[in-house]
């Protein structure tokens, strides 16, 4: 028998009411998330990474919404669940980390409290119980002392030490699926290897599916199965992360790409992508690209580009596909 996928998202659509009007910021984006996978989401800022993992955990805000056909987790439709489901949801079956972890701790309660409460929430545990297993947590994290971290508050703890605790209340009633925003943009380099490798030793032990979503494309190189690119609120390609290196087709990822291995040559100036990302009010006709693309031709003015198969799971959404060269 096939395994479910972890997470099935189809046909997401996010709106921001504002008082100029509805702007759209996710645009009929589908994608799964397979059993025991570490799927990367790239793309530049404002392509809505964001806004689709907050619609997917029930955690997007007004003026935000979120329209979906289908979003299921372990098989199971959660699109319609109440505001509560999803709460009981979040913490057990799925879990967030954000970048910045110090907004979602509690600066007035200590680190074993924090942890405590989300393990006594969902699992049938005595307090003593829960704070074994907290324990047990902190130190599964690698962090030291955690007989003694577990009295500390949040500000007691580095930036780093802070991530792992996010890391170890997120993991810590084996979520079937984590999201990962952008955990190590806020950390210094070294701490940030380190975590990223706590996080792939996590995964291995556990089943857990994470979704990576990062501006960094060799830490996706480095992590992830598949690679999902968004550009303005649409996919515009999907494949392994091999065949995402080595031949991408889709002039947008062609860029990315290209600015990576420049500041890695040459560690200088980012060599972006010529032009900026455009607003959600002013989004250009046919592919959202195509003001910024080298390759441009008159259809791409006009015709909005479907994401197509190219080869064997992987697909692009451009007219003019290139040819596997990534140079
Ligand atoms: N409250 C809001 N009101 C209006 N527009 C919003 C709101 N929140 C987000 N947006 C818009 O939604 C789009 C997607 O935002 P999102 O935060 O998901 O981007 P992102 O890909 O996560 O970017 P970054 O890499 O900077 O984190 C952006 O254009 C943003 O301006
Ligand atoms: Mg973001």
């Amino acid at each position: 028998m096939e395994e479910k996928a972890t997470l099935e998202v189809q046909n997401l659509n996010i709106y921001f009411k504002t008082v100029g009007g509805r702007l759209q910021a996710v645009r009929n984006l589908s994608f799964q998330v397979e059993s025991g996978e570490l799927l990367g989401i790239v793309g530049e800022s404002g392509c809505g990474k964001s806004v689709s993992s907050l619609a997917i955990m029930g955690l997007l805000e007004f003026p935000g919404i979120a329209e979906a056909d289908s979003i299921k987790l372990m098989g199971e439709e959660i699109s319609h669940k109440s505001k509560e489901e999803m709460r009981k949801l979040r913490g057990s079956q799925m879990a967030m980390i954000f970048q910045e972890p110090m907004t979602s701790l509690n600066p007035l309660f200590t680190i074993g409290d924090q942890i405590s409460d989300t393990i006594k929430l969902h699992q049938n545990c005595s307090k003593q119980e829960a704070k074994e297993r907290a324990i047990a947590m902190l130190k599964k994290v690698g962090i030291p002392r955690a007989e003694a971290v577990y009295h500390d508050y949040p500000n007691a703890l580095s930036g780093g030490m802070r991530q792992r605790v996010m890391i170890a209340i997120a993991l810590a009633n084996s979520p079937k699926l984590l999201i990962a925003d952008e955990p190590t943009t806020a950390l210094d380099v070294t701490i940030q290897a380190q975590i990223l490798e706590l996080m792939r030793d996590l995964i291995k032990d556990s089943n857990t599916s994470i979704m990576f979503i990062t501006h960094d494309l060799g830490v996706v190189a480095e992590m992830a199965d598949r690679v999902l690119v968004m550009y303005a609120g649409s996919l515009v390609e999907q494949a392994d992360v091999m065949t995402l290196f080595h031949n991408c087709v889709h002039p947008y990822t062609q860029g990315l790409l290209n600015s990576t291995i420049k500041v890695h040559q040459t560690s200088g100036e980012l060599n972006c992508i010529e032009g900026v990302v455009p607003s959600l009010k002013d989004m250009p006709s046919g592919c959202a690209f195509h003001p910024r693309c080298p390759y441009a031709q008159e259809d791409c003015k006009q015709i909005r580009p479907e994401l197509r198969e190219i080869g064997k799971g992987h697909y692009a959404a451009c007219l003019h596909p290139l040819e596997g060269r990534n140079k």
